[in-house]
């Protein structure tokens, strides 16, 4: 996984890193995801009429679908600065209420990962969100007294890859939740070429739709291909990425056709060889295979599951009669029955 830089401090749209410059700035940038923009555009055209911010926003899905693109895109179409953090960046109930103090009228507040929130900093949140007001306790023992202290409106966008371990009474102060899916092949050659674009690489579009269907329905793995088969047309074709070339590179790279690489494929071949095709428990496939049980849920299987090569049953993980086919094993008969 590639780490994601964590952004701290105050951010106008216009203040962009180079690092970013890959990333959409308004909804019109923003490719795919068709269903949570319309809806995204409709809930900021509102507030924007009515000059008020716009309702708690939580974005969920997989790594790398782009909620925190997203997040910067809303601040940006809301014009209004963006304060960004994440969930185990904010130690104290303290550092949350300095953040909340200092945003201005109708600013985001981003928090990434927000699902790691600690529970007594959560509890800040919950009147911050619903009354725009933070209780503090001022003072120790039978002398201290609790104050309320207005905040400015403002509109907390919460990125987590799990929705599922939000507490309910934080789920439920969130006015608009999207769902991020994984993207089209139709819409990764959209983002290669953007990309390349930018990125000023020469490809034309075989070559991008090449790369786009390797690249996991995920844009952010998307970039990372187009910038290795980039390094091997440099040094080995004249600097052009044709289909042949980005094919070339990716085999070379070891990420076959359908865009899986040796831990996809190690998965797939330990449910079948250890546990004789599943049921397995995702901890039990994690302690296997030497990985964390979250990064098999979040990263590798929904993709392997898109790609009907396993399957999640109630009782575990499961290869599929696909996914047998794919390692050119026989289907374990106790599945079949
Ligand atoms: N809809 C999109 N259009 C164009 N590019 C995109 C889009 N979504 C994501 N990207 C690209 O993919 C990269 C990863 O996106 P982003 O960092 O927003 O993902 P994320 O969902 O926040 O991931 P994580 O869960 O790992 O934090 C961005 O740098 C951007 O270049
Ligand atoms: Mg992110």
């Amino acid at each position: 996984m590639e780490a994601e830089r964590v952004v701290s401090g105050w951010k106008r749209p216009d203040d962009w890193d180079v690092e970013l410059t890959l990333r959409p700035r308004t909804l019109a940038d923003y490719v795919g995801q068709t269903k949570v923009k319309e809806h995204m555009e409709l809930f900021i055209t509102a507030a924007k009429q009515r000059g008020e911010a716009l309702d708690h926003v939580l974005l969920y899905g997989p790594p790398g679908l782009g909620k925190t693109s997203l997040a910067y895109v809303i601040a940006n179409e809301l014009g209004v600065g963006i304060h960004a953090t994440s969930g185990p960046a904010i130690e104290r109930q303290g550092d949350l209420v300095a953040i909340l103090t200092s945003l201005e009228e109708r600013d985001v507040l981003f928090i990434d990962e927000i699902h790691r929130l600690s529970r007594t900093v959560e509890e800040v949140l919950y009147p911050a969100m619903e009354d725009r007001a933070v209780d503090i306790v001022i003072g120790k023992g039978p002398g201290a007294r609790s104050v309320r202290i207005e905040l400015p409106a403002f509109t907390l966008i919460g990125a987590t890859t799990r929705a599922g371990m939000l507490t309910s009474p934080l789920r439920d102060r969130f006015g608009v939740m999207s769902r991020l899916d994984l993207y089209s092949e139709g819409d990764l050659t959209e983002i290669v070429l953007r990309s390349a674009g930018i990125l000023r690489v020469e490809i034309d579009p075989a070559g991008a739709r090449e790369i786009a269907r390797r690249s996991r329905g995920t844009p952010r793995v998307a970039n990372r291909l187009l910038k290795r088969v980039r390094d091997y047309a440099q040094v080995k074709a004249d600097n052009f990425i044709s289909h042949a070339v980005a094919a070339e590179a990716l085999a070379m790279f070891d990420i076959d056709e359908n865009g899986l690489d040796h831990l996809d494929r190690h998965i797939l071949k330990t449910i079948v060889s250890v546990f004789g095709g599943g049921p397995v428990g995702v901890d039990s496939l994690a302690a296997a295979i030497g990985e964390e049980a979250e990064t098999i849920e979040d990263v590798y299987e929904p993709y392997l599951i898109q790609l009907g090569l396993m399957q999640r049953t109630a009782r575990g993980r499961c290869i599929t009669s696909l996914g047998c086919q794919y390692l050119g094993v026989p289907f374990p008969e106790q599945l079949s029955r």
